[in-house]
């Protein structure tokens, strides 16, 4: 069934991948769909080829997609690459399993369990349970899910149709995850309130307050308040501590997306953003985000150790689930999944082979390479940051010597031509009326002098840019 010599030539080109990446190769190879179509044998075939054919589909599949790895890479808040993580990802391919029962996978099931209560410990839960989700997007509509369920645990058998009108509280920098789950759940995106943001991008607790009493005038049921542990355009963290206070006193779930900045608990140094998070009731957490495993690897915890079962257990798993009681060892019966991939084991191997140790020292390096790039900001004379650096976001604009230059066209045209010349690739976003550049730090394979790189070419861009105008 299995022959190494089968893979040898994945290997190669694997090899020659990542080569190709780390020396620094285009990044990407941009082409429109119709272009890249015509590149691709994207037909599927009445009658089947050998395995050794598909050598040139592979070799397309790297070629014109994305070197995610490249030390340039800073488009996403993901990116880089992890060995031990790939290996596990390897493994869990090999093994193919489900997480829903203990029976189909014993040591995964453990390995999950392991990970869930060193991550609930760092995050400060007294009694953490959790589960592997397929990505933070999914955590956050099962933690509001878990919050209207603690709130009307009723509605699970009898539905919205007479229930109070809920509302749900998020910062107006929240990712737009929690406005699918509120359309999703059947909420509506209406009972989605945004409470405004500081010029830090912080919720402004006083507006939390002030809307929770208006929704209660008007006689709706708040229940839920998110805060965010890096939002996914300035990377700003919420006051924590403040939003448990509100949210203790008002009686409201507190849930915290820290899909993009709860890794900053592994740093003795930065874990103080996270400043009252273990008063919340849950939390999402992307390891394939600041701790750069693939995708997808995302964990959902909660505070109290069998809320999740009482939110999703349902009749009719007698089939799968042979063993139910109040504590089951299987974890499908405590999730919204059936089948579900192993996620956690390629962050345990990871875990091993860097050790508490090695998490620390990553993640400082991510800010003091994300400090080097503000510095480097606030020195140039043509360079301003947007909005003051909250964590690993930097969020900056070029300024051009023409006053009458739009900015923010600017910012689109430059970062154009990054990636169409395969340098660099960066996103931009919109924070009030600027088109920002945002630079994300979590690149493992970025160096200090990639950095320096980076904004070099991005001013020459600009410059020349500038050049043609005139
Ligand atoms: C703050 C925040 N929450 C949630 C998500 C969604 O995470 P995922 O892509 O894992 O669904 C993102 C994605 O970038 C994010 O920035």
């Amino acid at each position: 069934m299995f022959q190494a010599s089968d893979y040898a030539n994945l290997l190669q080109q694997l090899e020659q991948f990542f080569a190709d990446t780390t020396a620094k190769k285009p990044v990407a190879n941009p082409l429109d769909p119709g272009e890249l179509c015509d590149r691709l044998a994207l037909d599927l075939p009445t009658e089947g080829i050998p395995l050794e054919a598909l050598n040139r589909d592979i070799a397309d599949y790297l070629t014109y997609g994305v070197k995610t790895a490249h030390p340039q890479y800073f488009n996403q808040l993901w990116g880089g690459f992890n060995p031990a993580g790939f290996m596990g990802d390897i493994l869990t391919s090999a093994a193919n399993t489900s997480m829903y029962t203990y029976e189909v996978a014993p040591v995964a099931t453990l390995i999950e369990k392991t990970l869930v209560a060193k991550m609930g410990e760092l995050v400060g839960f007294t009694h953490p349970e959790g589960q592997f989700t397929t990505g933070g997007s999914n955590g956050n509509l099962m933690a509001m899910a878990i919050a209207r369920h603690h709130a009307l645990p009723n509605l699970k058998q009898t539905g919205l149709a007479n229930a109070p009108r809920l509302i749900a509280f998020v910062s107006a920098d929240s990712h737009y995850s929690f406005a699918k789950a509120a359309h999703l759940l059947g909420l509506g995106t209406d009972q989605l309130w945004q409470v405004p943001v500081d010029a830090d991008g912080r919720m402004r607790v006083a507006e939390l307050e002030r809307l929770i009493a208006i929704a209660r005038d008007q006689g709706a049921l708040p229940f839920l308040v998110v805060g965010t542990a890096g939002t996914t355009v300035r990377g700003a963290f919420d006051p924590f501590a403040e939003i448990a206070a509100v949210a203790q006193r008002e009686q409201l779930w507190f849930h915290i997306d820290g899909a993009w900045g709860a890794g900053v608990l592994l740093s003795p140094t930065h874990r103080h953003l996270m400043q009252g998070a273990e008063q919340a009731d849950s939390l999402v957490w992307d390891a394939h985000k600041m701790m750069g495993m693939t995708l997808m690897c995302s964990v959902l915890l909660v505070q109290q150790r069998g809320t999740m079962l009482n939110t999703f257990s349902t009749h009719g798993t007698d089939y799968i689930f042979h063993q139910f009681d109040d504590d089951p060892v299987d974890l499908g019966p405590s999730t919204m999944h059936c089948g579900r991939r192993v996620d956690a084991v390629k962050l345990w191997l990871a875990w091993k082979h860097l050790g508490d140790r090695g998490w620390t020292a990553l993640i400082d390096r991510y800010f003091s390479l994300a400090a080097q790039a503000e510095a480097i900001i606030q020195a140039h004379p043509s360079l301003e940051l947007v909005t003051p650096r909250q964590s690993l976001n930097l969020c900056f604009q070029y300024i051009p010597a023409n006053p009458q230059r739009h900015r923010n066209e600017l910012t689109r045209k430059i970062r154009q031509v990054l990636w169409d010349d395969g340098i660099a690739m960066v996103n931009y976003a919109q924070i009030d009326d600027h088109v920002a550049f945002r630079l994300v730090i979590c690149n493992n394979q970025t160096q200090p002098e990639d950095i320096e790189e980076f904004f070099a070419a991005l001013v020459a861009i600009a410059q020349q840019l500038e050049q043609e105008e005139r």
